[in-house]
């Protein structure tokens, strides 16, 4: 059983091995859609609210599909009860990893919702970060994809709340090569669509605006030709951090841009040129995203690229490090489905699955305190 509530999902999840017999999500997009992000004490709240219900519904669904038993005798050897617990202690929001980790201790404990039961199994803490690497080995049912990660592997994860390039020498085996200095690309995202008065999430609904426009080559988005296509537009953005060999990110100064360049248009020029926004923000964002992993493939050469994070969730970057993998004859990993991109507990339990071989558990549990700005 995997738990994760670092940020605005509360998520329970039942895996066996990387198969995921359950994987539930309970979505608070909706609570904090009016603050334009997310809103930490009502986040907390929210999380205290469903995180039974979402546990059981996860012991639920996973007794009804071991029952139909889709894949024989795998799902056969699946053992209920548990045979460990799983739970995200960091990176995050305080107040909301507390939720999920007192949720793993009451579990181990044998409370409700796993009534009268003592669970002597072991307690596993996850790495957020580490969950979104692991992501992209998640099962469904009959067992796919199978897929091995070659050693050295090298992680880009890109959410809302992380931006960064991870050398991974082996399972567990993380060194951090570049992370953002201010905003996370997500945030970013988050930012340009509020600017826009678009709502929240603003990831998807810049990917839908810049997904509308006219398929005009002028605006056709190669990596190689990344710089002059936003030039092209007239609403041109400088990139950051064009040193050779700096692997970190940044996107505040992009946000600047943008808010500078948008305060400058009436209502009526705004609304025109929405699409056309959109897609040059996304642009800029997504060039730096290929320019830092190109040159970090080119530093390290990696024998795998593994993506993952919410906003792996976008099309358009898919392509472009679909593209870039291609160009260096890398295998490339994304998380097999949306579900699996943005924030879930299945990720947690693959990720734990591996700890769990060497092991690696929590020595003394009730002493577990969240960590919100744990690294890998
Ligand atoms: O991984 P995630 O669910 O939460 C964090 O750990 O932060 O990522 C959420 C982020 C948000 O910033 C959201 O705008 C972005 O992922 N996102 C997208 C897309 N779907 C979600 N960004 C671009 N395109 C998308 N389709
Ligand atoms: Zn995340």
């Amino acid at each position: 059983m995997a738990i994760d509530t670092s940020c605005d999902e509360t998520s329970a999840a039942v895996t066996d091995e990387a198969l995921v017999l359950s994987n539930v999500i309970s979505s608070q997009i909706n609570i904090h859609q009016k603050y334009g992000g997310v809103f930490p004490a009502l986040a907390k709240r929210a999380h205290e609210e469903r995180i039974d219900l979402v546990v059981r519904e996860a012991l639920g669904g996973a007794k009804r599909n071991m029952q139909a038993g889709q894949n024989g005798l795998r799902l056969a050897s699946c053992v209920l009860p548990l045979s460990a617990v799983a739970v995200t202690y960091g990176p995050g929001l305080a107040i909301a990893l507390e939720v999920g980790i007192k949720k793993a201790k009451e579990l181990l404990r044998g409370s409700d919702p796993v009534k009268g039961q003592t669970l002597s199994v072991p307690l596993i803490a996850i790495n957020h970060l580490e969950g979104h690497i692991y992501s992209c080995l998640a099962q469904n049912l009959a067992g796919k994809p199978t897929r091995e990660i070659l050693f050295p592997a090298l992680c880009l994860i890109v959410s809302g709340g992380h931006t960064e390039l991870i050398l991974m020498k082996n399972h567990g085996e993380y060194q951090l090569l570049g992370e953002t200095l201010d905003d996370a690309c997500g945030e970013a995202l988050d930012k340009a669509a509020k600017i826009l008065k678009l709502g929240y999430p603003g990831g998807p609904i810049i990917e839908r605006l810049a997904e509308s426009l006219p398929k005009n080559p002028k605006f056709a988005f190669q990596r190689n030709s990344a710089k002059q296509a936003i030039q092209n537009s007239k609403f041109a953005l400088n990139q950051p951090l064009r040193e050779k060999n700096n692997l970190n990110f940044s996107y505040s100064g992009l946000k600047t841009q943008f808010l500078y360049l948008t305060q400058k248009m009436s209502e009526k020029e705004l609304g025109q040129n929405l699409a056309e926004l959109a897609s040059v923000f996304q642009q800029a964002a997504f060039e730096q995203l290929l320019r830092k992993t190109a040159k970090t493939i080119e530093l390290y050469g990696p024998k795998t690229l593994v993506c993952g994070g919410g906003v792996m969730a976008n099309q358009c970057l898919k392509r472009l490090l679909r593209k870039l993998a291609k160009e260096n004859d890398l295998p490339v990993f994304f998380p097999p489905n949306k579900k699996l991109t943005t924030d879930n507990a299945a990720m947690i339990g693959v990720a734990a699955y591996f700890k769990y071989q060497r092991g690696e558990f929590v020595k003394n549990p009730e002493a577990l305190d969240r960590q919100p700005r744990l690294s890998l």
